[in-house]
């Protein structure tokens, strides 16, 4: 990665939805692609990094009317709250903008228009599930009710939990509305499609050419096997949206706009500076376009998207950049556990460089899950960071500022040291620069080792202490400090406050990839202070607690859709009669392989067991479960589930938080009794 020629690229994430904080798992893709983006900006290319709030949509609208503001004060709120984690954890997006915005109407509308002209949009009528009491139709996910295939209850209108079927929210049985309980009836409108199968040919070509990751592009092509189905790129008012430019009441679905949102951000930042749009959205202009994204939204990124911008007349990306999603201490972040830990609440405990370099220490170019264990965390940063690089400069500072006078000696007395050191900088930049950050800390920690080892040998504090020896401490620690430069400078894209901070204490101007060939020497350093503490244990156990108090307060708050859900209908005293509710031991409770949301529980009612499949494993670890009391319906007839048969139900209270009826075994309750 010597080259000396510089490239052209634009870098974008993942907008996030305008309707929620941002939590650890958002930040795995920010801190990586910033990482990648501040190490181009190091080797001297011209790298622009662009992101927005992704504003539309029907969440976004509900949440709006259910805090009683209009859509424009949410997002205006959101935006704030989001830019404030983003610069906290040191994102140093060129532009943070949202798809609300002139610029991104402009291209929404002009990009459908040349896709209508060209032929590429199809108008028909179809028909879905409709809200008659909200007077709107119902994206699928705000439609509950009974799988037509495996007679689940609660599921969503668009596949099933249990049995794994994929259906249409027309096709539920007993069928509710999430926002208002009515029974939704199916009415017929017009959409508008995208016919994504005009481009079957020029995607094939596309993913021919080796743009993407091997498992994106496999996943792509198995897609591609069928024929590919016209997209539905539109949603009828009430939508919370751009309204379409030849079809009045009719609105551009959210995720037409979402990515047009990066050109729209983009175009913002241009028309600020002195950048040209065309030349990084036209073709044939040398530069070069990565989106950086997470597993679940690959279809809208390697297939719509490519589409849409050949159709329009733009350029297509170079590659599109998939990672994995972010498990906590090797299981799914919980809520009940704590490990649905949200930027603001790390922030309030630890210094956003500990997390930058825990996860670039995970981090490779792969779509695996990456885990953040606490314990590892912890021990990682402490030992890496702490222990090792900024040992070096702590170890040799305080005798060049004491002896020397704070001056570097004019030579090094281990110039082969040193030029192994900086040796290894191909190496590492083409570990970043293919995003095996994990391999890059690998490498770097190993030279870090080589330094401590050097410094061990020499032992300048006992060098010192005799007069023979005293004057070649300096020329050990000039060493010592230059090979601390060098080691900074490589982590300089994770942790870029350490680097300031290291320029600060060396006295020297703000640290590039190529500069750290020429080592400091006669020169005057500053007096060196802590660069980073080490992690306290006390600092993770006060996020797990906030967070679980978070969630609570967010429960309690009854923030979702679910959480105004209305009172069913009336019944009669004799219907109720019916249900035999009975107190429950949970003797046993385990993770279902292959269920998201469910729990397995073996149930005690008195000298009787049963095996019920509960949807709460969002509330409840499994091991908080065992031993506790709930309250079950024992005369449910059992449904047979993918998983087994289910014989009962226990009760359960949503959304999040104490999900079940938990009781304490000393509240005087018996495994059997009947609940009255
Ligand atoms: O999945 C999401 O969170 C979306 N808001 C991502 C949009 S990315 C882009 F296409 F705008
Ligand atoms: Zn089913």
């Amino acid at each position: 990665m010597s080259s000396t020629q510089t490239r052209r690229l634009l870098v974008t994430s993942a907008l996030p939805y305008a309707n929620g904080p941002i939590h650890l798992g958002h930040l795995v893709e920010y801190i990586q692609t910033d990482i990648w983006v501040r190490f181009q900006k190091m080797q001297g290319h011209e790298c622009y990094y662009v992101c927005a709030d992704d504003a539309h949509g029907t969440p976004i609208m509900l949440r709006a009317k259910q805090e009683g503001i209009e859509p424009e004060q949410l997002i205006a709120r959101i935006s704030e709250e989001h830019q404030a984690d983003f610069s906290e954890f040191l994102i140093d997006f060129d532009n943070y903008y949202s798809t609300h915005s002139e610029e991104n109407k402009t291209l929404s509308s002009a990009i459908y228009t040349t896709l209508r002209d060209a032929g590429h949009i199809h108008k028909r009528s179809i028909h879905q599930a409709y809200d008659p009491k909200e007077n709107m139709f119902l994206p699928d996910r705000f439609v509950k009710g009974t799988c037509p295939k495996c007679g689940t209850d609660d599921q969503y209108g668009d596949n099933c939990e249990a049995c794994g079927t994929t259906y249409d929210a027309t096709e539920l049985k007993n069928a509710v509305s999430v926002i208002s309980g009515a029974t939704p009836i199916e009415k017929a409108s017009d959409h508008y499609f995208f016919k994504l199968a005009d481009f079957t040919e020029m995607l094939n070509d596309w993913l021919s050419e080796g743009h993407l990751q091997e498992e994106t592009t496999n996943k792509v092509k198995e897609w591609m096997q069928d024929e590919l189905r016209e997209w539905d790129i539109s949603r009828d008012a009430p939508y919370w949206g751009f309204e379409i430019p030849d079809a009045p009441g009719k609105y551009f679905y959210v995720w037409l706009d979402a990515p047009i949102g990066y050109m729209a951000s983009f175009k913002n930042l241009c028309d600020r500076n002195d950048i040209q749009f065309d030349d990084f959205w036209k073709p044939g202009n040398n530069t070069e376009l990565y989106h950086f994204i997470g597993k679940d939204i690959v279809r809208f990124h390697a297939l719509f998207w490519p589409a849409v911008l050949a159709g329009a007349g733009y350029r297509t990306p170079n590659n599109i950049f998939v990672h994995g999603f972010l498990t906590v201490d090797g299981q799914k972040m919980s809520k009940s556990r704590g490990t649905f830990i949200m930027a603001r609440t790390y922030l309030e405990q630890l210094q956003p460089e500990y997390l930058r370099y825990y996860f670039a220490a995970k981090l490779s170019n792969g779509v695996d899950d990456i885990d953040l264990n606490l314990e590892d965390f912890m021990q990682r940063v402490n030992s890496d960071i702490v222990g090792k690089v900024v040992n070096i400069a702590s170890r040799c500072a305080g005798f060049i500022k004491k002896n020397f006078n704070g001056q570097l000696s004019a030579e090094l007395p281990a110039p082969a040291l040193f030029k192994e050191l900086t040796a290894a900088s191909d190496n590492i930049a083409k570990l970043f620069e293919s995003r095996k950050y994990n391999q890059a800390i690998r490498e770097i920690m190993a030279l870090a080792d080589k330094a401590n080892q050097y410094i061990d040998d020499e032992a300048p504090w006992l060098k010192i202490k005799n007069e023979d020896t005293a004057d070649q401490v300096q020329g050990v620690c000039t060493q010592g400090i230059n090979m601390f430069r060098v080691l900074v400078a490589y982590l300089k894209p994770v942790m870029p406050a350490l680097a300031q901070g290291s320029e600060a204490f060396l006295n020297c101007a703000p640290i590039n990839w190529h500069d750290i060939q020429t080592p400091l020497l006669d020169h005057q350093i500053n007096k060196f202070k802590p660069l980073m503490t080490r992690i306290e244990k006390d600092k993770i156990d006060a996020i797990i607690e906030a967070s679980k108090q978070n969630m609570a307060t967010q429960a309690a708050a009854a923030s979702g859709p679910l959480a105004d859900e209305p009172i069913a209908d009336e019944i009669e005293f004799d219907d109720f009669a019916k249900v035999d509710l009975r107190i429950a031991k949970i003797v046993k409770a385990e993770h279902v392989k292959g269920a998201d949301k469910l729990l397995q529980l073996t149930l005690d009612i008195g000298g009787e067991t049963r095996n019920v499949f509960a949807g709460i494993k969002s509330a409840y670890a499994p091991e908080d479960l065992e031993g506790k009391l709930t309250v079950m319906v024992a005369n449910l007839k059992p449904r047979k589930m993918r998983f087994g048969m289910s014989e009962g139900m226990v009760l359960a209270a949503g959304p999040g938080g104490k999900d079940l009826w938990i009781l304490n075994p000393d509240d005087g309750a018996q495994p059997g009794m009947k609940v009255k």
